[in-house]
């Protein structure tokens, strides 16, 4: 039977600014629910935003602002049952006179209805304790990887999988952000929203120097997924006339579908190639990256596959992108980097970033290596995503998703999830071994966050030595630069704790020849649905390690060290993570860490034979 149930709240609202409180004009929300799967909300006088009661445990509803356009889209938001944890805003249209939100999938008894508000302003300050004071975060809401990373008139762009209505993943836009210096960034609205064609899925951009595709000179355009259940995953492109701060759909999406009806096919990554004068187009393709080709960035042409059987086995290829760089800094030896996200498939578990070294003739890739050879761009658990800013000449900066899949969406943060890592710079040298790898070192920009320096100095390091406390008023924000010698020791290194005895340790284990970053003492280690610890029963390399894993989170993540060498550390902490970079960015390790107040204490050890030398030097980050 169908039950028609109304509620009317009616709140006298001040309109803008200047009005004098006679003028008020009152603004109604009425409920409506008809039978248990339909809502409707009818709001007179709207304000500018809809206030949404979020709770993160409840189920989707469906949520839809009703203008009668073609274009209006379902959004999937978890309004809240029992319990609100935080509320969204969901916009209204400007000037008009009424509004209406249809919600399916409702639940009548919800409190949401009794909650909803109408408001012109919506509180973005923060209130998360985790939230980093120096890597970039949305204002709220969730976040994974990077996308359409470009730089251009001044500006990095660095737009990136988004969604507004919870901080779990859902409705896909590209968020936005901008930054001078990558250092600090500024929040701007959404450029890319989710429509009837799908969600917006992962992508890049590209100035269109020679107006290929005839949207003008030195368009900026951008290229995702378009991936809903109805259409599966497809290639689509939108230009933008305004630097990038609104984008228009091509009318003729999607550009490229796969040809085998192949489900995963996604996350295209455009550059021009130079020697042949064309554009060139990867997409991940299940296990491989398919290549294509096109002179209008319309009309795409198949030209290669590569990556079946290469590198971690049995993992989904995501997020591809491939630079040219100089090796070892030489101009005239450059190589092709391909860089491939890959989830599961993570030596630690989880999602991670590997990279294939090789040419590229304009058609193919081709590999120098063997295709079991596997090369890691960072040791960390919560590196993924990776893509670089196009547009920025010989400079080559990648930008990672700092979080890991298998508990991205349970990390101890509300407001927003996740962050960035820091933007690197990334470059090739040879090893010891005659191999071409790849590094990436935190770009120079970062040394302008440096705002008091403790010189630790340089210590004979026999047994341990404490430094009791780093800095005054220490928000959890700061930098370690270090050398040390460990060749004559067995274990040799640091941790750094609070006052409650939670801390990341970071050693050299020179039986085993690794780098270790041990974050099973860290703070909160467990949320979440805890998953198996796959990692143990499928990788046989995981049955040699010296750490001692305990769960999805709470472990030790390693890197190979080369004997003998004295090694430089520099180690990056910002509230809820630790990022290790080893002699210049050779090895980089990203992991995050959410301890209940910041680590201000540092005991360095040694159980060496001999004393070690370490020389050591901390900076602040924020006043
Ligand atoms: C990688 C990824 C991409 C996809 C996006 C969806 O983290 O799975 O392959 O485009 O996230 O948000």
């Amino acid at each position: 039977m169908m039950k028609t149930n109304i509620s009317t709240i009616t709140m006298g609202m001040l309109l803008a600014a200047g009005m004098s409180s006679c003028e008020t004009k009152e603004s109604n929300i009425s409920v409506t629910h008809q039978g248990d799967t339909l809502t409707t909300i009818h709001i007179t006088n709207p304000t500018k935003y809809l206030l949404l009661p979020i709770e993160n445990n409840s189920d989707e509803m469906k949520v839809l602002l009703n203008t009668g356009s073609k274009a209006d889209t379902y959004m999937d938001i978890r309004l809240a049952v029992s319990n609100p944890d935080y509320y969204v805003p969901f916009a209204l249209p400007e000037g008009a006179k009424e509004a209406t939100v249809v919600i399916r999938n409702t639940d009548p008894e919800a409190v949401c209805w009794d909650l909803i508000s109408l408001s012109d302003s919506f509180d973005s300050s923060n209130r998360d304790k985790f939230r980093p004071l120096y890597h970039h975060t949305p204002l709220y809401g969730w976040m994974n990887d990077a996308n359409g990373l470009i730089y251009k008139d001044g500006e990095y762009h660095l737009y990136f999988q988004y969604n507004p209505y919870g901080t779990k993943w859902g409705n896909m836009h590209w968020g936005h952000s901008v930054s001078k210096d990558l250092v600090t960034w500024e929040h701007l609205d959404p450029a890319i929203e989710r429509d009837t064609m799908g969600h917006i899925f992962s992508g890049s951009s590209v100035v269109d120097h020679n107006n290929s595709a005839g949207f003008g000179k030195d368009a900026m355009i951008a290229f995702y997924t378009s991936a809903s259940d109805e259409n599966g995953q497809i290639q689509c492109m939108a230009y933008s006339e305004d630097n990038g701060r609104t984008f228009t759909k091509y009318e003729n999406n999607p550009i490229l579908t796969p040809f085998d009806g192949l489900k995963d096919f996604r996350d295209p990554k455009v550059f021009w190639y130079a020697p042949d004068q064309k554009w060139v187009m990867i997409v991940s393709a299940d296990v491989e990256m398919r290549f294509y080709s096109s002179d209008n960035l319309k009309d795409w042409e198949y030209m290669s596959g590569f990556g079946k059987g290469y590198g971690a086995e049995f993992s989904q290829f995501e997020c591809p992108e491939m630079v040219e760089l100089a090796v070892d800094g030489n101009p005239d030896n450059k190589k092709w980097a391909l860089i491939v996200n890959i989830n599961p498939g993570c030596l630690f578990g989880g999602s991670a970033t590997e990279y294939f070294i090789g040419d590229f003739d304009g058609t193919n890739f081709i590999c120098d290596n063997e295709p079991e050879v596997v090369k890691w761009l960072d040791w960390g658990k919560d590196h993924y995503a990776t893509v670089c800013f196009n547009n920025t000449g010989d400079r080559v900066i990648g930008v990672p998703w700092m979080n890991n899949w298998q508990y991205a969406n349970y990390v101890p943060v509300e407001q927003f999830r996740s962050a960035n890592a820091l933007p690197r710079e990334l470059f090739l040298f040879t090893d010891s071994k005659g191999e071409i790898m790849m590094g990436s070192k935190p770009v120079d920009e970062l040394k302008t966050l440096r705002k008091e320096e403790l010189n630790i100095g340089q210590i004979n390091l026999n047994g341990e030595y404490i430094v009791e406390k780093l800095f005054d008023n220490n928000q959890g924000a700061f930098e370690l630069e270090m050398e040390i010698d460990p060749s004559d020791s067995k274990t040799l290194g640091f941790e750094m704790l609070n006052e409650a005895g939670e801390k990341v340790v970071i050693y050299f284990d020179m039986p085993s020849q690794r780098v270790v970053m041990d974050r099973s003492q860290s703070g909160i280690i467990e949320f979440g649905e805890k998953s198996e610890p796959h990692f143990i029963e499928t990788h046989e390399m995981r049955k040699t390690n010296s750490v001692n894993y305990i769960n999805d989170f709470a472990l030790g993540t390693w890197a190979p060290i080369e004997k003998g060498k004295k090694q430089k550390l520099q180690v990056f902490v910002d509230k809820c993570s630790v990022e290790l970079f080893l002699n210049d960015g050779k090895i980089a390790m990203t992991n995050l860490v959410f301890p209940n107040s910041p680590y201000n204490k540092i005991r360095f050890f040694n159980d060496g034979k001999k004393p070690a030398s370490v020389n050591a030097t901390a900076y602040k980050l924020s006043e």
